[in-house]
């Protein structure tokens, strides 16, 4: 594949030469554009050494090639790392004042990834932010920075992702390239052309894994949810276009990159940060497997067996149904929002699984819900599922099999289905 891998000015320019080894050492062919600016962190001869490409920042160099033209037209894929805010700035306002911004311009219907880095103030800053919404609108995937230590003393969101994260980004976004809605699609040539990525420019909230109810600082009441499904959802809805916040409780997968992920423990901790992210979520999933209680007491010490008192009782209280009330805020607030739960269900002398789905469906009032009929074998940590996706408006239900990475397609292509429904396509 045909690379142009666009390098900004920033510190973590070092780690992009890591990056491009990946991509030469798995086959692509990389042309590096430098900014004026990167060029300070790491010469052009490193680039043109580990790229075996001639490198150059200037729309004045190689102009019989016509390159600033040539590069954009011919790119398959373009990567920018570091995305500082400046290149940030100037991708979103169309700017063509070096090499790097003339090839972005020139990108057609290549795929286009950026990695940001800089520092928290600057990534938090609302006129990033609203340069990063413009870019997503127009379906650049731009990923979330990691978390941790920065260049000096400080440290928040600001990292550029790892190389290897990077790399496991841009490859699944070259296997889906964006097709702008505006390209009409005639029958006969749908079939050439990539997927579509029909949540682009939408935030999509997925809630993965189990939650943990301490007891003391060392025990914990816990379920057997492995978050594999949750991940599958969030790599398919990344894939799908969107930007996805991944509320991760425990999981025993890593989660995908490229998506933003909020670590939680408890279900008071998911509800808090569920109800943050239903502010500006466009769907939401809530796929997590939530405590319906915790011990009404935590102890602040380790709970020691003691031969002079009796052995402890653990009360438990109720813990919020996170699901329900995020529908009712949702329509006290108007907004136009889908939501998804899921399921876990099993059948017993009184009523079989899709039954009682249907009354939970009824009760938690959200818009779609996935049924799992779970048995001692079943769902948990398995890399299969068979689910029936439920609608409240009453549709037909649906099935579902396969991986877990073939059920999340499912459920994603439903919601795409379900938000076309809403708003028609422009
Ligand atoms: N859920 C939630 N808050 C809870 C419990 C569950 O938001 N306190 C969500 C789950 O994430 C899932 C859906 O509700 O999307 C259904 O979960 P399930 O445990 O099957 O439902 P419960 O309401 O707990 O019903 P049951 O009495 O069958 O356990």
């Amino acid at each position: 594949m045909r690379i142009v891998l666009g390098v900004g000015g920033g510190i973590a320019a070092y780690k992009v030469a890591s990056l491009l080894r990946l991509f030469t050492e798995a086959g692509h062919d990389v042309t590096v554009i430098p900014t004026e600016a990167a060029t300070r962190f790491v010469g052009v001869a490193t680039w043109e050494a580990l790229s075996g490409h001639p490198v150059s920042n200037s729309v004045f160099d190689e102009v019989h090639t016509v390159n600033h033209v040539r590069l954009g037209h011919e790119a398959e894929l373009i990567v920018v790392a570091p995305a500082t805010a400046d290149l940030l700035a100037r991708a979103a306002t169309g700017q063509a004042n070096d090499l790097l911004s003339n090839t972005l311009l020139m990108a057609g219907g290549c795929p286009v990834l950026m990695a940001p880095a800089m520092h928290t103030e600057m990534w938090q800053h609302p006129a990033t932010q609203a340069n990063v919404e413009t870019l997503r609108s127009r379906g650049v995937t731009v990923l979330e920075p990691a978390s941790g230590r920065l260049t000096g003393s400080d440290s928040g969101p600001g990292r550029l992702p790892e190389p290897d994260a990077i790399f496991e980004a841009a490859l699944a976004l070259a296997g889906a390239p964006a097709v702008p809605a505006s390209v009409p699609v005639t029958a006969s040539d749908a079939a050439l052309l990539p997927p579509r990525r029909p949540l682009a420019g939408l935030t999509v909230t997925i809630s993965a894994g189990g939650t943990r109810e301490p007891l003391d600082p060392v025990r914990f009441l816990g379920n057997r949810s492995s978050g594999k499904q949750g991940v599958a959802l969030a790599t398919a809805a990344r894939d799908a276009g969107a930007r996805v916040r991944l509320l991760a409780a425990h999981m025993d997968v890593p989660p995908p990159a490229g998506v933003d992920v909020v670590k939680v423990e408890t279900a008071l901790e998911l509800r808090e940060a569920a109800l943050h992210a239903a502010a500006d979520s466009d769907v939401i999933v809530m796929a997590a497997a939530v405590a319906d209680f915790r011990p009404a007491d935590v102890s602040g010490t380790k709970i020691k067996k003691r031969d002079d008192v009796d052995d402890p009782v653990i009360s438990l209280v109720r813990n919020p149904d996170i699901l329900r009330e995020l529908v009712e805020v949702r329509d006290a607030a108007s907004r136009n929002q889908l939501i998804v739960g899921f399921a876990a269900e099993t059948g017993d002398a009184d009523g079989d699984v899709l039954e009682y789905a249907a009354a939970k469906l009824r009760r938690k009032a959200c818009d779609l819900l996935v049924v799992n009929h779970v048995g001692q074998d079943k769902v948990f940590g398995e890399d299969t599922n068979s689910v029936v996706i439920l609608s409240r408006a009453g549709s037909e239900p649906q099935e579902a099999s396969g991986s877990k990475s073939d059920v999340a397609a499912a459920v994603i292509d439903r919601i795409s289905a379900e938000l076309s429904r809403v708003v028609p396509p422009a």
